[in-house]
């Protein structure tokens, strides 16, 4: 699934060296910035993470105006969720009915279907053992960063979405959905999400999907041609990302 350089398969393999040698400076650039440390990742961010960025900032402006949570679906290292909360303290610091919530195994993929296509299996996407903790520490220091701070403003519910995403409606009987975004690659939690959460979206919520029309995870579309009439809904293309796509009830 990935090189040595953690790229995905579909990165040019002459571009190895590149990622190797940026990878490099952003360590010794971090062991010299000193106070600095920080901005100096700018400098070292790849272009594919940079569209990551540009990716959610464009979907944000699309949700902005409707009502309810963020909640992601697949959230790995967090990279998409931190990003999120500052795009929160940005563009809408004082609006604290926001809320974001993450689920993941946090041990990767809780299981994989036929549906899926035979190219990812159990496990996959597996991080270390308890990076949750390290996670919910990362984004209440980010979180401390914005306004309102006294306020937390994110969960991350870790376990199998199938299961999780139903106790979570139970708990959270108040919440509406303005932006689910779907990251879990895999056929059975994509489509049992989906099915539980479809009453609690309004119409003008957004769905966006991380492989939507992608030959390497085809299970991810095929919930979605089984939960929603694709006749009926107009799925448009995040302008950053090949596979990223989206639509609004
Ligand atoms: C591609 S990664 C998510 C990347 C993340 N959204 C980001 O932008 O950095 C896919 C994640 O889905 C999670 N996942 C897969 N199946 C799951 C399931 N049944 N329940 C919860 N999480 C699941 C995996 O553990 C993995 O962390």
């Amino acid at each position: 699934m990935r090189t040595q350089d953690g790229q995905l398969f579909f990165t040019p393999p002459n571009q190895a060296d590149a990622y190797k040698e940026l990878r490099g400076i952003h360590g010794e650039i971090h062991d010299i910035a000193g106070e600095y440390w920080n901005w100096p990742s700018v400098a070292t961010l790849t272009r594919p993470s940079l569209a990551r960025i540009l990716n959610l900032n464009f979907l944000y402006d699309e949700m902005l105006p409707v009502a309810g949570s963020i909640c992601e679906f697949g959230v790995h290292y967090g990279s998409s969720l931190a990003t999120l909360l500052n795009l929160r303290a940005i563009k809408e610091p004082y609006n604290y009915s926001r809320h974001i919530f993450g689920f993941d195994t946090f041990s990767g993929f809780a299981g994989v279907d036929e549906k899926d296509g035979g190219l990812v299996k159990s496990g996959d996407f597996h991080i270390d053992e308890g990076y949750e903790k390290l996670l919910e520490r990362l984004l209440l220091a980010q979180e401390s960063l914005s306004p309102n701070n006294h306020l937390k403003k994110f969960s991350l519910i870790k376990g199998d979405a199938s299961v999780t995403s139903k106790q979570w409606l139970e708990d959270n009987p108040h919440s509406i959905i303005s932006m689910a975004i779907f990251d879990m690659d895999v056929y059975k939690p994509t489509k049992d999400v989906l099915e539980a959460i479809k009453p609690r979206l309004s119409k003008g919520s957004i769905v966006v999907f991380d492989e939507l029309n992608c030959p390497h995870f085809p299970g991810e579309t095929q919930a979605l041609f089984e939960v929603f009439d694709m006749n009926t809904i107009e799925v448009k293309r995040s302008p950053f990302l090949p596979y990223t796509s989206y639509f609004r009830l």
